[in-house]
């Protein structure tokens, strides 16, 4: 183990009767880092957080937590780790402070000053003593950050945080992650859809498709290796067939994902590149100069398929 790693996955499967939810999954995170998890709907990633966090029992693999197996030290390792999985779930008739106060019982010394704290940090110190009943949907999705901060984790594993949080919320939370895994060394593992956030948040990028694992690399390789191919695309339906054209024709090397083709251009070149891909019959549904967000990356290493795993 390298002695910054906090987290450590060794070929997790997680199966619902005969059908795999998660499949041989490896990976790491350690110190500091902040480490996305991306994926489709389905694609199993509530279900290898559920693993790592002890709640739910991996089918095969092992999960090791500050060095330590999950399995063998089911309670020394869980008290290393903070999570919100899914909807957090919370009393109704009792206040915010009562539901921290009473998750709090599990771990030693967390003060009602420590509480007061963190209520503080996820911006609900106003409504902390009002009954959860009366909370928005981004007040109770706060209110599951806090209840995951209370033992100091470690480890923080955060299934879609951001879910109904307002702009604001959403620019606080991304601060105070930012701010806990660079001053504390705290490793983070979140996932979301919205990969503006993932973008500007996460040091790691690890991609699921159907359970499996299919990119994991930091988030400048990501772009960069989406990027190698050149300097301008056409997006298409047809990317094979377009990039044969492209390659005969105007004689460049061309690169070609799941829903581009991209080669080393100018603005003019690629204005006679679309009129002879339209004549060929070609449907082109986007063209210009590379500029890769993740949301791209992510797009060309998934495809555009609709459908769920
Ligand atoms: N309790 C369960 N029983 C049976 N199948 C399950 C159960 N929980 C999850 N699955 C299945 O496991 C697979 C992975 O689900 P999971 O919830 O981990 O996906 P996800 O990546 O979190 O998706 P989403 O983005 O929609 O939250 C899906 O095919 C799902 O139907
Ligand atoms: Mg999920």
């Amino acid at each position: 183990m390298k002695n910054n790693e906090v987290l450590r996955v060794e070929n997790l499967s997680k199966f619902y009767g005969n059908r795999a939810a998660v499949q041989g999954l490896n990976f790491c995170v350690h110190q500091g880092e902040i480490f996305g998890f991306l994926g489709a709907n389905g694609a199993g990633k509530s279900t290898t957080m559920k693993v790592i966090t002890g709640l739910a029992r991996q089918t095969n693999g092992k999960v090791f937590i500050d060095g330590q197996n999950l399995a063998k030290d089911f309670r020394g390792c869980i008290a290393k780790v903070g999570a919100m999985i899914e909807t957090p779930q919370f009393y109704p008739y009792l206040t915010g402070y009562q539901n921290l106060k009473f998750y709090a019982r599990l771990y030693k010394n967390v003060t009602k000053g420590k509480i007061l704290e963190i209520a503080n940090l996820v911006g609900l110190r106003g409504r902390i003593h009002d009954k959860v009943k009366t909370y928005s949907l981004g007040m109770k999705q706060r209110l599951g950050i806090a209840q995951a901060l209370l033992n100091d984790p470690k480890l923080l594993v955060l299934d879609e945080p951001t879910n109904g949080l307002d702009a604001n919320g959403i620019r606080e939370i991304k601060m105070f992650l930012t701010k806990i895994a660079k001053t504390k060394g705290v490793a983070i593992m979140i996932s979301s859809h919205i990969l503006s956030i993932m973008e500007s948040l996460c040091d790691t990028i690890c991609i699921i498709e159907n359970g499996r694992l299919t990119e994991m690399r930091t988030l400048d390789e990501i772009k960069k290796a989406c990027n190698k191919f050149g300097s301008h695309y056409v997006r298409t339906d047809k990317p094979n067939y377009a990039g044969m054209l492209i390659q005969e024709k105007f004689g460049v090397k061309v690169g070609v994902t799941k829903s581009k083709v991209l080669f080393n251009s100018n603005a003019k070149q690629l204005a006679e590149i679309i009129v002879y891909l339209t004549k060929n019959n070609v449907p082109i549904y986007g063209a210009g100069e590379v500029d890769y967000s993740l949301e791209d990356a992510y797009l060309d290493i998934i495809g555009t398929s609709a459908d769920v795993g």
